[in-house]
């Protein structure tokens, strides 16, 4: 895959005119953007009609989990609306994610594993379960895939087994990504450059901060691609 058509820059901004600021600075060298909750909460469809028409495509990250019938009705309307990729919830169960799939047909569908804000003891005592994060991944990574659903999002951590699980037409999509120049790893719990991410096997990485926070976005997710591109750079390993 063209470097540049890995990147998904998080859009996780609480208006139209912030968006479209980094929309418009940011294409053509990026066409991926992901709308997530506030956002699209904010704004509604009308803004995904207006990345679309300047040329971007759209990561709609609403994670739908509800009954099959409610899920399906929704992501059918998200199929008019002509979004790229979008996910559910691999937890809402197979027939949720079979429905999702009949209504959201051509493009992406993924579905979302564990979520990076919980760690290993939540999920155990909370949901009441001996697995492991990584099982629990793996798991449902195959679900979704028996489901016919194209991939995951998961953690940096996860890549490798996701892939191991799942195989190489799986798509894996991931955050937690900090070029080694980025200021910090902000709240992500642990992060992987976009080299060792790729490496591991990774398809798409979304990227909000370390571009939307540079002096320039622009110049940030050029360097990106760059890295991306060069053969030489080392790994984290
Ligand atoms: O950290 P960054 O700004 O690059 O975040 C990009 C995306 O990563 C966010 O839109 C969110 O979906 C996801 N994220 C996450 N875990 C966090 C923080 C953000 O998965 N702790």
């Amino acid at each position: 895959m063209n470097p540049q058509d890995r990147l998904i820059v998080a859009l996780d901004v609480p208006c139209r005119d912030d968006a479209m600021g980094y929309v418009d600075s940011l294409l053509p060298e990026v066409r991926q953007f992901k709308v997530g909750l506030e956002l699209f909460c904010a704004e509604g469809r009308p803004l995904l009609d207006e990345i679309r028409d300047r040329g971007g495509r759209v990561f709609l990250d609403l994670k739908l989990h509800d009954i099959p019938n409610t899920v399906e009705s929704a992501a059918r309307i998200l199929h008019h609306s002509g979004v790229w990729m979008t996910n559910v919830h691999a937890s809402g169960g197979p027939d949720m994610m079979r429905a999702a799939r009949e209504a959201f047909p051509e493009e992406q569908l993924l579905a979302v594993t564990v979520l990076t804000s919980l760690d290993q003891r939540t999920v155990n005592e909370f949901w009441g379960t001996e697995y492991g994060i990584e099982q629990i991944v793996q798991r449902w990574a195959v679900a979704a895939q028996e489901e016919g659903l194209n991939g995951v999002v998961c953690s940096p951590r996860e890549i490798e087994p996701v892939r191991r699980a799942a195989g190489s037409q799986f798509t894996v999509v991931t955050p937690g990504i900090r070029p080694r120049w980025a200021a910090s790893g902000d709240d992500q719990r642990r992060v992987t450059t976009p080299r060792q991410a790729v490496f591991n096997g990774a398809d798409y990485l979304v990227i909000g901060r370390p571009i939307t926070g540079a002096e320039s976005p622009k110049d940030a997710a050029g360097k990106i691609v760059k890295e991306l591109r060069d053969e030489a750079g080392d790994y984290d390993g």
